[in-house]
Parts: C-alpha cells; structure tokens; sequence
C-alpha cells in the first residue's frame, strides 16, 4: 500500500503514479503557457501573517454558514468534471466524502455520475453547477432535475463560452464520453480524429450567446439561488448584485481559461470591496494548504473551493482520500487559526495578512 500522504502535494505525486498519463495531464493542466495556472499557487507565498500573541486559543470554532447552511468548516469541494476517469465510483466518492466532512460539494454539470445518483448516494449538501448549452432545453432539464432531487442552488459557471486551448489534451487527443445526465439528449459522438476530442464537443455544444440578460431567463426556470462562478473584476461583481444572484465564486477555473488572467487571490480583495457585504463571495483557485484558505478568508471570501485537491485525493485513493484531502486542509486551516490568534472563522479578519501593496503604502 502506499504511504499515507501528509499534505496535497504528496497526493498529487501519488495521482500521478495513480493515472494515464492522458487523464492526470486533464486533471491537472491549465490553458496555453499555464501562466496562470501557476501564478494561481504562487500568488499565495507573496502573502504574509500578522499574527496576535496571547490570546486563549484552547477552543477554535471553524464552522461556518453559506446560504444559510451550516458546514464544519470554511473549505467546499468545487465542481469538476468527469470523476469517473479518477476512480470508479465517480462522484459518488466525492460525495460521500463531503457529507463525512460535513460539507458542500458543487457537483459538475459534466459529472459523470447522473445528478439522481449523487443525490441518493449520501446526504450531503448539494449545488448544481451548470453549463448552458445552445440545446438550453437540455440546460433547463438538468436545472429541474437536480432542483427535484435536493440540490441546494444553481452554480452558473461564466468563464467558459469556449473552451480553453489546453494543448496537453489536443496533444493527448483527450476524449469526450457520453456523459449519463445527457444519455437519450445529446450524443457526445465526435468524429473528428484531430486534437482534444473533448474540447471540440464543448465548443459545439456552449451557448456563446449567454449574457447577463439570461439571468431573468434562469431564474423563471428555477427557485432554487444562483451563484456566477468567474468573477474577476470589480465591474462584473457590481454587476452581479444588480441582477439581483445570491452570490459570486471569484474565479479563474483553476487557470484552465483564459491564460494570463491575474490570480484569483489578487483580485479578491477588490471584488469583496465592490460588493461591500451584499452578497457572499466565495473564493477558488491554487488551495494547496490551510495558510491559503485562512488567507482567502482574511481577504474577504466566505468560503473557498477546492478543485483539483480533491480530483487527486480520489484518484490516489478514492472516497478516503478526498476525506483525507478536506480534513488536512481544516486541519491546517485549524493550526494557522490557533497560532494567529483567531478562535473563529468571524475573527479571520483583513488585519492578520500582509500583501504586497501593503508594503508599498
Ligand atoms: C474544473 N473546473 C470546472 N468548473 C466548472 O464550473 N465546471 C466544471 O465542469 C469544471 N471542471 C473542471 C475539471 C478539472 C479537471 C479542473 C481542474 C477544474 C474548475 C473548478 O471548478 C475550479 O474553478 C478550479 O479547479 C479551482 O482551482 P484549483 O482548486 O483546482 O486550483
């Protein structure tokens, strides 16, 4: 058996080992020169703690409140697709390692588990995240059938018109499966031979006519809230809150879009700021440790999600190993709270960090 990984990155080396090299280079790849992809990670190590002395730190709380759901802790799995390709309980894995860690798991609109599936598999707390395809029939289904069994709320991802170009899988001709939530609607038959099979059936199938009008259009056919999942500027959360949606996700997706966009956790402050408290901004983008959520929190995210940690602890060792990935994260996320001093997720505030632009005032 291999040895029980300490941190993340043990469990990415051990995803590696775990998969073809065709799926690991998907999971963990970025777009073009993967700039962002590594600025993402990077960006994290230019931040540093201000630590508080001599506080009584014997009880630390790290549960906390998104739409009204109470979860263990700050960290929520973020949605990804095709868990199959990871191991072969899929998303019901993931799923049931979130509800053992009490917490939120966003499963992807390209899951290949079926929506009905995940939902019966565990009692987790649920969101849907979703893709408009140009078939929007297709789209509203989903919506309807993941509101009909339980999940929690729309997440509607914004960064994705088109897919990115990321060239290990037009190299690896990565392929596109037939997803099960599509089975009898869509056929993800492909013919051409050339590239990333999977990138040539998004790109025929996302509606790149998707607007900020089309929010009137989701809300007629849903009760359920609606997060926009890649917001990265000020303008566009402002324009969040106009359109009336219960929160936003800042988020570059895990530098697979557009490359030499900034890193997610340099802009997060000016879109908290934008927003100025009227709806949550939840956070994604480069979580490797506990240090970076506490200083996502510190910037002004509710929450964060975790992407690709979680795709690692699965393929490394299914449902207990994205248990293992989301408790080290808390865990970690629990020692930095204790030695700075902060006894809640309420008290992680912007005074416990130093930026860059800090030592430039
Ligand atoms: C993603 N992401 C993503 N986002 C989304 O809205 N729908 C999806 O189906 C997917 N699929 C997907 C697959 C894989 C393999 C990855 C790595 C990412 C983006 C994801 O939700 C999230 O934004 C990033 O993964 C966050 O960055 P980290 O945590 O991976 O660094």
């Amino acid at each position: 058996m291999a040895a029980e990984p300490v941190n993340v990155t043990e469990f990415q080396e051990l995803a590696k080992q775990a998969l073809p090299k065709m799926f690991y280079d998907f999971y963990s790849g970025g777009a073009e020169d993967q700039y962002t992809l590594r600025k993402n990670i990077e960006a994290f190590s230019r931040i540093m703690f201000q630590p508080r002395v001599l506080v009584d730190v014997s009880c630390i709380n790290l549960s906390t409140t998104i739409l009204g759901y109470k979860i263990s802790s700050p960290i929520m799995v973020a949605p990804t697709a095709m868990h199959k390709f990871a191991h072969p309980e899929g998303e019901i894995a993931t799923a049931r390692a979130a509800a053992a860690c009490k917490t939120i798991m966003v499963l992807s609109f390209r899951s290949t588990c079926t929506v009905e599936e995940v939902a019966s598999s565990c009692n987790a707390i649920r969101f849907f995240q979703l893709y408009v395809y140009r078939r929007r029939d297709i789209s509203a289904l989903l919506v309807q059938r993941a509101e009909r069994c339980g999940y929690k709320a729309i997440v509607l991802t914004a960064d994705c018109p088109r897919t990115g170009r990321r060239e290990a899988d037009i190299k690896n001709k990565m392929i596109s499966p037939q997803l099960k939530n599509f089975e009898g609607l869509l056929s993800a038959e492909v013919v051409s031979e050339k590239g990333s099979k999977l990138a040539a059936f998004a790109n025929g199938a996302f509606d790149p006519s998707l607007s900020w009008k089309d929010i009137a259009w989701l809300k007629s056919i849903t009760n359920l809230p609606i997060l926009i999942k890649g917001v990265l500027t000020a303008e566009n959360a402002v324009k969040a809150v106009e359109v009336g949606v219960a929160g936003i996700i800042v988020s570059n997706h895990g530098g697979r879009q557009l490359d030499y966009v900034p890193a997610t956790i340099s802009v997060l402050e000016e879109v908290v700021q934008a927003v100025g408290g009227r709806i949550p901004v939840l956070f994604d983008g480069g979580i490797r440790r506990g240090t970076d959520v506490f200083k996502a929190l510190a910037l002004g995210a509710q929450a964060v999600l975790i992407g690709r940690p979680v795709i690692f602890g699965l393929a490394a060792k299914g449902e207990y190993g994205v248990r293992r990935v989301i408790e080290m994260l808390r865990d970690e996320l629990e020692l930095t709270m204790t030695l700075c001093g902060c006894r809640s997720v309420k008290e992680i505030t912007r005074s416990y960090v130093r930026t860059e632009r800090d030592s430039l005032r």
